[in-house]
């Protein structure tokens, strides 16, 4: 249903490619005619604009959206219905969500680390305590729907600290008004609702959403971000009714022993059974959060992890393995005998050097993929973005179709052609600068 909508124009949107879809619809990137601007274009689920009153429902909660106005909220510019077709217009974001970023990570084996998980939270939270302000009642926090900006310059303040600003890109219903809508009920929205929000939802479908809801859902968010999984998962609404009927979510630390009690209880505090028990809205528990930063170095960006926690990787093309696969190998600072070396600055002007060995035909990819030789784990870099080939004397660069493009010093890479990269040449992908 959705594929075949690809090519076809809603209004003066075409629909250019599908990005994904869920449980409220169907998000493709789309193009404006009118501005000549990508968008990004949600596609809602015909079941939840079906009756006149889900449509007045759907355009009061649109009309709302485009008033927000925050830095962590996607920016919704437009919101219409074509040839029967409710939509919602957003900007287009580039890069994963947090979600695809996790399962990167644990392909990976590796994990956000609590300084980053913890900020990460808290950001999350004062977004969704401004939503609440501007009577958002519901936003869906899942890590499928926070994607980010990384931003060029400006005050880590406002962005809890971080060097990235979280977005929300899903307002989308609330899942107490539409509980009766879904059938089955997506199993992926059950952790993250309180317990009275399964329990309510089943009796008296329309109880508006309250804080100590967004609560319970950020203390899930953080379990995730801090323990890997929500505390608890459900196949159906009846099995997390019986649930929050009958039991209680798991201590942390019974799943984590070396997770510092301070976290453990403040996520615990916030998923406690008895609403009374949490903390009372999402801007108390993103103060909470602050007390629970180490008060150390800055804390870096949930993405850059995979590039920093492990030494670059180098592929060395070995004349004696011809033929073969070639393997990556671990590179040791200190032992080339004639190093090139590839300087990489970060927005924020940290450095990290990389020398590669002068061994002939060297290959090196640069882009988001865990199993580049590069990693540079950001939204607004692509998966494979460019790649370098130094024969021992010079190195080329090419790009390799990358969204965002590459430059060398101010000029534009052509894809797939390679150019020569001189010493003292920036290259520029995304906000990284090498040399
Ligand atoms: N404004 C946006 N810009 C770019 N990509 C977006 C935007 N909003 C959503 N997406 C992406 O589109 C895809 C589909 O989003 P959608 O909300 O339909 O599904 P979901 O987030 O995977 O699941 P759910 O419906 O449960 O939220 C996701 O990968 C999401 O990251
Ligand atoms: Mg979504």
């Amino acid at each position: 249903m959705t594929e075949r909508l690809i090519g076809q124009t809603l209004d003066h949107y075409r629909l250019d490619s599908l990005l994904g879809s869920g449980v409220s619809g169907a998000v493709f990137k789309a193009h404006d005619l009118k501005s000549q601007r990508d968008v990004a274009l949600k596609v809602i689920k015909p079941q939840l604009t079906q009756s006149p009153d889900r449509q007045i429902a759907f355009a009061e909660q649109a009309g709302r959206f485009t008033q927000l106005d925050h830095p962590g909220i996607v920016k919704v510019v437009d919101f219409g219905q074509a040839n029967a077709i409710f939509y919602l217009v957003m900007e287009l974001l580039s890069g994963d969500n947090l979600l695809q970023m996790l399962r990167e990570l644990r392909l990976a084996k590796r994990w956000i680390e609590l300084k980053d998980a913890i900020p990460l939270a808290r950001q999350v939270s004062l977004v969704r305590h401004y939503a609440r302000q501007h009577d958002i009642a519901y936003q869906d926090v899942r890590p499928n729907n926070i994607m980010f900006k990384y931003e060029r310059s400006g005050e880590r303040e406002s962005r809890a600290g971080l060097p990235y600003q979280a977005v929300l890109t899903d307002l989308s219903l609330d899942p107490s008004q539409t509980l009766a809508l879904h059938d089955p009920f997506p199993p992926a929205l059950l952790p993250y609702l309180s317990p009275e929000q399964v329990l309510v939802g089943l009796e008296q479908s329309g109880q508006p959403t309250d804080s100590p809801s967004d609560v319970y859902a950020l203390g899930v968010l953080l379990h995730v971000l801090a323990l890997q999984n929500p505390p608890a998962t459900f196949k159906t609404l009846s099995e997390a009714i019986d649930f929050h009927q009958t039991q209680t979510l798991p201590a942390p630390r019974s799943i984590r022993p070396d997770l510092p009690p301070a976290v453990a209880d403040t996520i615990s505090r916030a998923v406690a059974k008895d609403p009374a028990d949490r903390f009372p809205d999402a801007a108390a528990f993103a103060e909470a959060l602050v007390q629970l930063l180490p008060d150390t170095a800055p804390p870096q960006p949930a993405a850059q992890l995979a590039a920093q926690s492990e030494p670059e990787r180098v592929v060395a093309a070995s004349a004696e393995a011809e033929g073969e696969a070639e393997a990556p190998v671990q590179l040791e600072p200190s032992e080339p005998s004639e190093p090139a070396t590839i300087f990489i600055q970060t927005p924020e002007g940290a450095v990290r050097t990389i020398s590669i060995q002068a061994i002939q035909e060297q290959q090196i990819i640069i882009g988001r993929a865990s199993d580049n030789q590069i990693v540079l784990d950001f939204p607004d870099i692509s998966r494979r973005h460019a790649q370098v080939v130094f024969d021992g004397q010079t190195c080329q660069v090419i790009d390799l179709g990358s969204t965002n493009r590459s430059y060398l010093d101010q000029l534009e890479l052509a894809p797939h052609e390679a150019t020569l990269w001189k010493p003292g040449q920036t290259l520029r992908i995304g906000d990284r600068r090498l040399r």
